[in-house]
């Protein structure tokens, strides 16, 4: 979170905007949503992810476009090429938070994206030990051409002995004035240890990123076929309207960060979340292990309901983050849990929350 609201504090001050689009993780529209305007920064949200609605709340006011690369947890995959092509046109650069694509599935400055942010927390680590994140500065946005709006770029920076950055940094301007003002003075620095972890797990994830998306297509495609399932929402369905976007940024290597809603509404979806063995009840993502929520009631739990019906969050749907683990002791798990949700019979949650 520290490297969402660094990458845009870094552009944006009082009387500026942030337009945004709607489908975001639930601490990521609270920043926009609730803390940004209490700073005068005013957040404003797309009804859809499309450029042409994007652009319709583009103002001279406007600092960043903002997206998620494919949104968490509504799994939809935003137009890079045609969000930077707006955002371009109005001068604005366009940040893109890829934390559920992975750097290994979409490459977003390939697609014309400025900044581009992670949280390391999920596939980067891999393992739940750490939370970081990372910001990557394309460096191509020009920023000396828009120097009155960006003009903590091309002015001498008092907060860091008078540097001018686009001057002294090139290309690298707008991510060494994050590092030397928005992060040096409110001191969200990972530890040694925490970035030895990420380094570890850097090494594995383009491996683990292969697995998880080959055993999210089979969960998905189960879940489909299951009785006890009403609706999967999996982008890699030809079917599904997720599919054109994904298929374009993603090839066929679909996330396997997926929803689905039970049958029996949030009392199904409740008992069959409770029930699970396997699946970690856990709000993290990315981990090796795979790992369920209800984002109604954890993630997303500070949001009203118009809010979280906003940001793709119903109330019985499960998210699931699927794992490296192997497929038939995923599929059980699913299959066991759904057949608790069918028949009723509750598991006392405490016996799960031991994480046997
Ligand atoms: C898409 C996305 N961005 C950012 C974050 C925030 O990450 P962190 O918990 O590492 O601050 C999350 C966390 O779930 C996320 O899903």
């Amino acid at each position: 979170m520290a490297a969402i609201e660094y990458a845009l504090i870094n552009i944006a001050e009082a009387g500026n905007n942030i337009v945004s689009t709607p489908q975001l993780y639930g601490a990521t529209y609270t920043l926009l949503a609730h803390i940004f305007p209490k700073r005068g920064i005013e957040s404003r949200f797309a009804v859809s992810d499309r450029p042409e609605d994007i652009e319709k709340l583009i103002d001279e006011n406007t600092r960043a476009v903002y997206c998620e690369s494919v949104g968490n947890p509504a799994g939809n995959v935003a137009d890079i090429e045609g969000l930077a092509r707006v955002a371009h046109k109005h001068g604005v650069p366009l940040v893109v938070d890829n934390t559920v694509a992975t750097p290994i599935l979409l490459r977003p400055i390939e697609y014309g994206a400025d900044v581009v942010v992670h949280s390391m927390t999920k596939f980067i680590g891999g393992g739940g030990t750490s939370i970081g994140g990372m910001i990557v500065d394309g460096g191509k946005f020009p920023w000396r051409k828009y120097s009155k709006k960006f003009y903590m770029l091309n002015v001498p920076e008092v907060a860091y002995h008078g540097v001018v950055y686009v001057d002294h940094y090139g290309e690298a301007a707008f991510v060494a004035r994050c590092r030397t003002v928005c992060q040096r003075n409110t001191g969200a620095t990972l530890s040694p240890f925490n970035g030895f972890l990420f380094l570890q797990g850097i090494q594995t994830m383009a491996l683990r990123v292969e697995r998880h998306v080959e055993n999210a297509r089979k969960v998905a495609e189960f879940l489909r076929a299951h009785p006890m399932v009403d609706w999967v929402n999996y982008a890699g369905f030809p079917d599904s309207p997720l599919y054109p976007m994904a298929h374009r940024y993603l090839g066929n290597n679909f996330c396997s960060l997926l929803t689905f809603g039970v049958k029996g509404g949030y009392e199904g979806g409740r008992k069959c979340f409770n029930a699970f063995r396997l699946f970690k009840r856990m709000v993290n993502m990315g981990d090796a292990k795979s790992l369920s929520c209800h984002p109604a009631s954890t993630t997303h739990r500070q949001l009203t309901p118009e809010e979280q019906q906003k940001v793709g969050v119903t109330p019985e749907m499960i998210r699931l983050s699927v794992g490296i683990e192997h497929i038939d002791d995923i599929l059980a798990d699913l299959d066991q849990a759904l057949e608790k949700a069918k028949s009723g019979v509750e598991e006392p949650v405490a016996a799960n929350s031991k994480g046997v």
